[in-house]
């Protein structure tokens, strides 16, 4: 039997029965019959979740891109490696083969070395999903630089915290990028986010949308003509198993953003294993996620576990709405893709323009569809499973984390019957637990709690850059000797899980993982503030919206309201991003809070749920009598 790829549902119960029972030669076996090493491991796992500290393969030695190009030139050379789908179609799609592959990486990689870029350094990548990206990442990767890929949505401010957080030598951006019919200015936004960022020694970029940009003497370098007289031929650093391969930041529910910290050999596993197993992957097979590289997605799921895999992975560079909504479906039958991966709200979206659009293009060529970032709706699993797939294309509701590196709970298409709404079972290697508010491990089936993992699985996450006590706290605190997902779940009558949603302070919108605080931060900037919340509420494609309770210094008399809600929005806009935007904002006298201070906004969140019939006992609040006030002119 093979353990790397499973076929049906008889054999993965056997796969993860021995993944449970045996996790060490389990992993093992893997490690050893599907990658490539300089070096073999010494042990293969220690861990101690107190600390935390967790190290799979210690002493091995490999470089990751070695595994994802080099090993596939005699077989693959000349097959397509990235697909390449720009915003505008008329532009054509580029095929880049494996061995065009390992020509850019490597000359990529001699670029970043000749510019004083060495083994462990930090690099930032603020690019949009242009080749240049994957590549960037993978130059990164063969020289041991630590890449930090910021999503090119953040804006400045946003970047700039990420860049001197983990103390970058140098951005990788381009002059500009394409979004359907606009064009955005990221040199410009490098260039302010740079007015903060002391450590940046360089700043590479590529060419796209061939705007006048302002290079700065002795820092910015045009990317092209470096490549172009750059040898095409790297030899990758040998890395050990446990060193970090990138730093990749996510919200937590209080303070600044986290720089998730990655390993090298155990992620290079476990994406590849579950891209093998999830998508059901085969040979020739046009793998497509809509995802972009700036989020863990794009990372385990456009990136590394494709290629790891010699697969052929579709990069699209646009939105689904331009030229119009039936864009997804062109690229689909355009390409016959047979995995499309994509998330709740994007279905949602897509859902709402009409079946016109889909019913223009063949999508016979769909084996399995996925999605991930957030809960689905049954609407919107149904719409897909009904308009997309047609019924035979299984649905993989694939759950994980930025911190879990890759797939933690999903079907596996064509074994595990699926359910809507729920992400059914644990992945191989994967012991999920759902705990109790006392602590308790609730065990039996038809049962809800809080999500915790309670074994090691080679992908996570290992600390927090720069702050490994915040890692402890985060995730390792909450119940003892588990990881804590910040997740809700239900385990249903035959031990499905459907996850319920986030227990903390962070809110999805679109998919995309905010926390309250830095939004509450900018918008406490705003000189007429005096204080806000943020909660999230349902909204019909986003999945959540924010609604904040803003109050002012004054009592707001003279002031144009819509107009401090704009200036709102832009503050936002300009901290964080567009993505972080209120859809609601309501002016209020004042904030519930509790006798020590803290505001309650779980009575928030009833409020801009329209749910107020139960708010529980508020008489030990400090202020009772704003509740009353925020209800009567709740909007
Ligand atoms: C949070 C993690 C993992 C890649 C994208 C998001 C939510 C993710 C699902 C799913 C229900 C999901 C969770 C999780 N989430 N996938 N299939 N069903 N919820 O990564 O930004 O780190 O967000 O997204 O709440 O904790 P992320």
């Amino acid at each position: 039997m093979s353990n790397y790829h499973i076929k049906h549902l008889e054999e993965y119960y056997q796969v993860y029965r021995k993944s449970v029972r045996n996790p060490e030669v389990f992993w093992e076996e893997i490690a050893e019959e599907h990658f490539m090493w300089r070096k073999k491991w010494n042990k293969i796992l220690s861990w101690d979740f107190s600390k935390p500290e967790v190290k799979w393969f210690e002493g091995a030695q490999l470089n990751i891109t070695e595994n994802c190009i080099d090993r596939h030139l005699y077989t693959r050379g000349d097959k397509t490696a990235i697909l390449f789908e720009p915003n505008n179609p008329s532009e054509g799609a580029q095929h880049i083969t494996y061995k065009e592959l390992h020509d850019r990486v490597c000359r990529f990689s001699n670029v970043l070395k000749a510019q004083g870029i060495r083994k462990g350094d930090r690099v930032c990548i603020y690019l949009p999903m242009i080749p240049e990206l994957a590549v960037s990442v993978l130059a990164c990767a063969r020289i041991g630089a630590i890449h930090s890929v910021v999503f090119a949505g953040f804006s400045a401010n946003a970047l700039a915290t990420r860049i001197n957080d983990s103390d970058c030598k140098m951005v990788i951006t381009s002059d500009g990028s394409y979004r359907g019919t606009k064009t955005i200015d990221l040199k410009g936004i490098v260039d302010d986010a740079l007015d903060n960022c002391s450590c940046v020694e360089t700043v590479l970029v590529a060419k796209r949308i061939h705007s006048e940009v302002n290079m700065k003497e002795d820092r910015d370098q045009w990317l092209q003509p470096l490549l172009d007289s750059a040898s095409p031929k790297c030899t990758p650093e040998i890395m050990d198993a446990e060193d970090s391969l990138f730093i990749l930041y996510t919200s937590g529910s209080t303070g600044q953003p986290k720089g998730m910290v990655h390993s090298t050999a155990g992620y290079m596993i476990y994406s590849a294993y579950t891209f093998k197993n999830v998508f059901q992957y085969k040979e020739d097979d046009v793998y497509w996620c809509t995802a972009d590289i700036g989020w863990i997605t794009g990372h385990s799921y456009i990136v590394y576990g494709p290629l790891a895999n010699g697969a052929t992975t579709v990069m699209f560079e646009g939105v689904p709405s331009y030229p119009d909504f039936g864009r997804f479906w062109d690229i689909v039958e355009k390409h016959k893709i047979t995995q499309f991966y994509t998330a709740p709200t994007a279905i949602r979206a897509l859902a709402k323009e009409g079946v016109e659009h889909l019913e223009k293009y063949d999508l016979s060529s769909l084996k399995v569809l996925g999605t991930v970032g957030e809960p689905i709706n049954e609407e919107a699993w149904h719409w897909y499973d009904d308009n997309v797939g047609k019924k035979k294309a299984p649905i993989v509701d694939t759950w994980w984390q930025t911190e879990t590196g890759g797939i933690m709970i999903t079907p596996i298409p064509f074994a595990t019957p699926t359910k809507p709404t729920y992400a059914t079972l644990p992945f191989p290697g994967i012991q999920p637990a759902l705990m109790d508010e006392n602590g308790n491990e609730i065990k039996g089936n038809q049962v809800d709690g809080r999500l915790c993992i309670k074994f090691p699985w080679p992908s996570m996450a290992r600390t927090i850059w720069g702050n490994h006590q915040r890692y402890k706290d985060t995730y390792f605190s909450a119940f003892e000797n588990m990881y804590f997902t910040g997740d809700g779940a239900l385990r249903d009558e035959v031990g499905y899980y459907r996850i319920t949603g986030r227990v903390d302070d962070v809110i999805i919108v679109s998919g995309h993982n905010l926390g309250t605080a830095p939004i509450e931060d900018a918008i406490n900037e705003h000189p007429a503030v005096a204080e806000s919340a943020i909660v999230g509420f349902p909204h019909e494609i986003k999945g959540n919206a924010l609604y904040g309770y803003i109050t002012l210094k004054d009592t707001g008399e003279g002031r144009n309201q819509d107009n401090v809600r704009k200036e709102i929005n832009q503050i936002i806009t300009e901290q964080i991003g567009p993505i972080a935007k209120l859809d609601t904002i309501q002016f209020t006298n004042g904030l519930p809070k509790t006798r020590s201070g803290k505001i309650m906004r779980r009575i928030l969140r009833k409020i801009a749920h329209k749910d107020a019939s139960n708010l529980g006992d508020i008489s030990t609040l400090l202020n009772p009598e704003v509740v009353q006030d925020i209800m009567d002119n709740a909007l």
